[in-house]
């Protein structure tokens, strides 16, 4: 009795928190991969739009099938062996051409779509932008704009964007769920994909192949403008940054050098780090770390206070940024030049 009440709490648990699983995954609207957002992104849709009610119709066939053939054909405790049947060619003709014909559909379906959406895209008005993974963030190259930034991504609308895939550590996979789906990141190999924005907005996305520590901390965002927006804020961003002469702003960026952030980072005009993210237009970006924290001065301080307490890294294998025992008066400082770096 005890026992019959315990399997049917424990029935009554496990559905309580599979559904709260499920209903979790459906609140995540940023990331909606059914909420297609541009043309690969369509593409793609269409293609479950197409499988997805044939893939159900076919799993609620077998199951009912399977109950109902369970209870017919159960052992009734009569011991007769059950009648002895030798195949039905009808039948078995059927369900071997009716399968083959509709996965001959979603077939050709798919691998013309696969070989679509791989195409590059040409055209004068094409945007080339190249994503390289480091552990744990992105940096996107723009060659025809000479810009160079980290995590978020500005492209224009209603544009094609031939994205290049390219690592400098491990694999990653970088994936903007409503432009498209996601492509591993891979050392020693070039990946390429297109993506395309229909509308303004802010597109989220992660990594999303096991890269260390800060996997889950490796996160990006899509910016998409309309052209002239884009263009203003291409030409905005290839300037160089301008070092503030006075003021607790230039006083940071003297500790910018003496505390060593510039041996990593590179501030275009001022500084050449290649390890971390580049700088020059910090203060444009909505975000910073990996698009973890909003970029505001609060979160800022508690960044410098102790960077691997606020973000999982491994300073000590060279992967993120060390702690370097600022001072509460230093991290002014340096948050005024950040802030000039706009
Ligand atoms: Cu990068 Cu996971």
């Amino acid at each position: 009795m005890r026992r019959a009440r315990w399997a049917g709490a424990r029935a009554r648990l496990t559905a309580a928190v599979t559904s709260l699983v499920i209903l979790a995954a459906c609140a995540n609207t940023k990331q909606n991969v059914l909420d297609p957002q541009g043309q690969v992104a369509r593409d793609e849709d269409r293609l479950w739009d197409i499988v997805f009610p044939i893939a159900i119709f076919f799993f609620f066939v077998v199951g009912i099938l399977t109950i109902l053939i369970v209870i017919k054909f159960r052992d009734k405790g009569d011991d007769r062996a059950p009648k002895q049947v030798h195949g039905n060619t009808i039948l078995e003709a059927g369900w071997t051409a009716i399968p083959a014909a509709i996965l001959l559909v979603i077939g050709i379906l798919t691998v013309s779509t696969v070989i679509d959406i791989n195409r590059k895209a040409e055209g004068a008005d094409v945007l080339e932008v190249t994503v390289v993974g480091h552990q744990w963030w992105w940096e996107y190259e723009y060659p025809q704009h000479r810009v160079t930034t980290a995590n978020e991504m500005h492209i224009p609308v209603g544009t094609k964007v031939n994205v290049t895939l390219k690592s400098d550590d491990v694999i990653h996979s970088w994936w903007p769920p409503k432009l498209a789906g996601k492509v591993d990141v891979i050392p020693g190999r070039t990946n390429h994909m297109v993506i395309e924005a229909d509308k303004p907005g802010t597109y989220y996305g992660q990594c999303t192949e096991y890269c260390g520590l800060s996997h889950a901390n490796m996160r990006l965002r899509v910016i998409a403008q309309s052209k002239d927006d884009f263009a203003t804020w291409a030409s905005d961003q290839a300037q160089d940054a301008a070092t503030p002469t006075a003021g607790e702003a230039a006083e940071g960026a003297a500790l910018f050098r003496s505390k060593g952030c510039s041996g990593c980072h590179t501030v275009k005009g001022f500084a050449v780090g290649q390890v971390g993210p580049d700088l020059t237009h910090f203060s444009s970006r909505e975000t910073f770390a990996g698009a973890i924290f909003d970029r505001n001065n609060e979160n800022l301080r508690r960044w410098l206070l102790d960077p691997p307490k606020e973000k999982p890294m491994q300073p000590d294998r060279n992967l993120g940024m060390p702690n370097l025992h600022l001072t509460d008066d230093e991290i002014t400082k340096l948050i005024a030049y950040l802030d000039t770096l706009k």
